[in-house]
This record gives structure tokens, sequence and C-alpha cells, in this order.
């Protein structure tokens, strides 16, 4: 049987990469496991003033009720073409269709509700400008890094990658913290008894950019650019 021991010491970055079904124990707890991936979790239930007992029960929990995930998935086993097609199709494509989606529906939320609300016009806010630095973002991945990382002709070494990698990093850390204040002013994505049905799905669709984005950039930090930091 599968090794599902985990430790407060362990990386909160590594807890994932072994078991996916943290990630969402982790969400709720609001622990980033992406950018402030490498801090042990003892250290960030230490942070976000939760204590790592009941934590780790809730670990223990989501790792046993788990669907059953084949090993194939694992994406550490895919080969580089295979991890980059995979967040590409997968990841950056979904982003591509729920921001143009979200923005307009959060912008009409804040319209009818916002002069009683006021947080909605923050949602708003902050959605817009999540859309503004992760689309070029994934643009410039797939234009620029990812053809590098991948040695395509003409597509420029080590240094392109190097400085590549640096912004693109900056933009990550940037992306945490509009998530983080994207959460406070929906109010953990919570749905008041008066909700509308468009006030409903943007606080559902909310919730789905921020798991997808964790696990986008997870993917990204953990699990693609260490095989080129170590040279
Ligand atoms: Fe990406
Ligand atoms: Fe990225």
């Amino acid at each position: 049987m599968e090794d599902v021991s985990i430790h407060e010491r362990q990386p909160v970055a590594q807890i994932v990469l072994d078991h996916p079904e943290c990630a969402s124990v982790f969400r709720q707890h609001r622990i980033d496991y992406c950018c402030r991936g490498e801090q042990s979790l003892d250290e960030a239930c230490r942070q976000r003033e939760v204590g790592v007992g009941e934590v780790m029960e809730e670990l223990k929990r989501a790792i046993a009720t788990r669907r059953p995930v084949s090993r194939p998935d694992d994406p550490r086993l895919l080969d580089t073409e295979a991890l980059i097609e995979r967040i590409v199709r997968r990841h950056h494509g979904f982003l591509r269709e729920a921001l143009p989606f979200l923005v307009p529906l959060a912008k009409k939320v804040a319209r009818v509700h916002g002069a009683h609300n006021a947080h909605l016009l923050d949602v708003h806010g902050y959605i817009e400008e999540l859309s503004d630095l992760l689309l070029p973002h994934l643009d410039r991945e797939e234009e620029v890094l990812f053809p590098a990382l991948l040695g395509h002709q003409g597509a420029g070494g080590v240094e392109t990658i190097a400085s590549e990698v640096a912004s693109l990093h900056e933009d990550h850390l940037q992306v945490a913290e509009l998530l983080e204040r994207l959460r406070n002013a929906a109010h953990d994505f919570t749905v008041p008894e008066w909700a509308c049905t468009s006030y409903t799905t943007l606080m559902r669709e909310l919730s789905a950019v921020e798991a997808d984005v964790f696990a986008h950039v997870h993917l990204e930090n953990h699990v693609l650019l260490p095989r080129y930091a170590r040279g």
C-alpha cells in the first residue's frame, strides 16, 4: 500500500506534489503552496494561526477519501513536452475561457449590487487586474519561455530562459497576492441568501479560477522549472 505519511517539517509544495488532493485543504486555510511552497507545514500553519494538528487531520482525511488517481496522471512522470502541453491545454485554455467571461460578470454584479455591498466593487477591480496580468503572462510563456525550454530553433537559449523565468516568477508572486485580495474581497466566495444567479455564478467561478491558478502555478514552479534550475 502507498505510504501516505506526512509530517510537520515537510514543505507544503512537496505535500501537494505527493498528494494533489491536499491542495483544497491548503486553499481553505489560505496556505499558499505555490509561491510560498518551500515553507514547512508547521511554519505555514503558524503564519495562518491555525493548529498544525487540526490541519494534519484534514490533510489525512483528504488523502483517505481521495478519488483513485492513476499513477500515469502524476505530472512528475511526464516528459517536458507533455508537461508543457498539459499546462497549456488544461490551465492556459481554462483561463482564456474563464477570464473573459468573469470580468464582465463581476462588473454586472458590482453594478447591480455594489451600492449596498462595496466589496463587490473590489471583487470586480481585482478580477480585472488578474485578467490584465494573466492573459499576457500566458502569451509570453507560450511564445517565449516554453519554446526556449523545449530547445526550439530560434527560441533563445540559457540566457533567455533565465531572464524569462525571473520575470515570470515576479508575475506569479503578484498573482498570488491578487488572489488573496480577491478571496478577502469576495468574503471567501460565500453566497448570501439574497444572492441572484449572477452573484452565485460569480462566486462559484471565482473559486474555480483560484483553484485552477494554484494548481497551474504549482506545476510551473515545482515540477517544470526545477528541471532547468538545476541545469
Ligand atoms: Fe502558465
Ligand atoms: Fe506562469
